[in-house]
């Protein structure tokens, strides 16, 4: 039985009568950049995150980008991050002319590790960047308390965590912004690429919505900044607001899937479960385990036509352009033993019975299987 890892084509069908009309609409409306589904995206998400300002850009990517630049990030500024996330959350700080300065994770639940933080804070750091990594927000109470000590912005990087929450408490909410991705793969994915700048702060949604139209200042040709062009499209913006509205109950299928593999392989031996910090609801953008036999798991979950994933194989500071933000291989290892370690499981919303239970039998016939040496 053939488990696929994502299925694209089944998300179209469960709206393909809405999505068809919708595409309709805005084609014959005429209003294609920053128009009425622009504007109601961003008040929707904006509720849905309890922020008061949601600025829609072009990618994840741009949404960090402008997201920092906009809440005064800048050339030589120092900013804390990890090199265990997809390579956008470095590019952004690259790009900018910002720093990222690397520390380590924890291996549970593979975020930011608060404890290595204040060891890395210098007079040129200006602001940490956690990462929400696979649908769980990072430990949030922490790094505010950190922050707040070293008087250090927090911007976060959410772009695999819409609707992730602490204690109700929603990304966007915790840092002076947050940038979402809605990337085709993620749990709210667009036709292609798009954003999201999420902030409580009136100063960073000023700032954000100038950088996305140029700099452009409140009048017209008339410019406050260097920007950028990074306007969501109208056609995205709409096919976004159909599947927001769905959001809600693909990702309680996702947890009800993610509850099966906790409760159906808790003790499975050599296979470690993810955690969830107290407090987090958890989106599983990723139901990611880890294993000492990851490359022998893979391989085993394929020979039974399961896919699944690396995320991420080499973590970031393995990587030429990025070597240089830090110490020797080995400086971060945590980091590293973790990505030799971690396989994502199928855990998307169209997943039948039959394949979930695949993916369990599977996994505990592995497990009961000699390891090759
Ligand atoms: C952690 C993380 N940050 C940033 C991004 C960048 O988002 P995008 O691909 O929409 O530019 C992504 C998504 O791909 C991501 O997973």
């Amino acid at each position: 039985m053939r488990v696929p890892f994502l299925d694209i084509k089944a998300q179209y069908q469960d709206l393909a009568g809405e999505l068809d009309q919708t595409a309709l609409d805005v084609l014959r409306s005429g209003a294609y950049v920053l128009g009425p589904h622009n504007k109601g995206l961003e008040e929707e998400v904006a509720q849905m995150h309890g922020v008061r300002h949601a600025i829609a850009v072009n990618s994840g990517t741009d949404a960090l980008r402008i997201l920092m630049e906009a809440a005064g990030v800048g050339p030589g500024d120092e900013v804390i991050t990890t090199a265990f996330t997809f390579v956008a959350s470095l590019e952004a700080i690259v790009q900018i002319g910002a720093v990222p300065v690397l520390v380590d994770i924890l291996p549970e639940t593979f975020d930011l590790d608060p404890a290595a933080i204040e060891p890395a804070v210098t007079e040129k750091t200006k602001a940490i960047l956690p990462i929400h990594l696979f649908g769980q927000l990072t430990d949030v109470r922490a790094i505010e308390t950190i922050a707040n000590r070293h008087r250090l912005t927090v911007l976060e990087d959410a772009a695999q965590a819409i609707g992730s929450h602490c204690e109700g408490r929603y990304a966007g909410q915790w840092g002076r912004g947050a940038g979402l991705s809605f990337y085709v793969t993620k749990n709210l994915g667009a036709i292609g690429d798009g954003g999201m700048i999420l902030t409580n702060d009136a100063e960073v949604d000023a700032n954000s919505r100038s950088l996305r139209v140029h700099g452009m200042g409140r009048e017209r040709y008339y410019y406050d900044a260097v920007g950028y062009t990074s306007r969501l499209s109208e056609l995205q913006a709409a096919f976004l607001r159909v599947k927001l509205r769905k959001l809600d109950e693909w990702n309680a299928q996702r947890d009800r899937i993610a509850q099966v593999y906790l409760q159906q392989l808790a003790g499975v031996e050599g296979i470690h479960l993810p955690k969830l910090h107290p407090g987090n609801n958890h989106t599983w953008h990723q139901f990611t385990v880890r294993t000492s036999r990851r490359d022998e798991l893979q391989a085993f979950l394929k020979e039974r036509e399961i896919d699944s994933m690396i995320y991420y194989p080499v973590p970031l500071h393995l990587h030429q352009p990025y070597a240089r933000f830090s110490g020797a291989p080995g400086s971060l290892g945590v980091t590293e033993e973790v990505s030799r370690q971690v396989l994502s499981l199928p855990v998307h919303q169209h997943l039948s019975e039959a394949q979930i239970e695949h993916v369990v039998a599977s996994i505990r016939a592995f497990a009961a299987s000699p390891a090759a040496v």
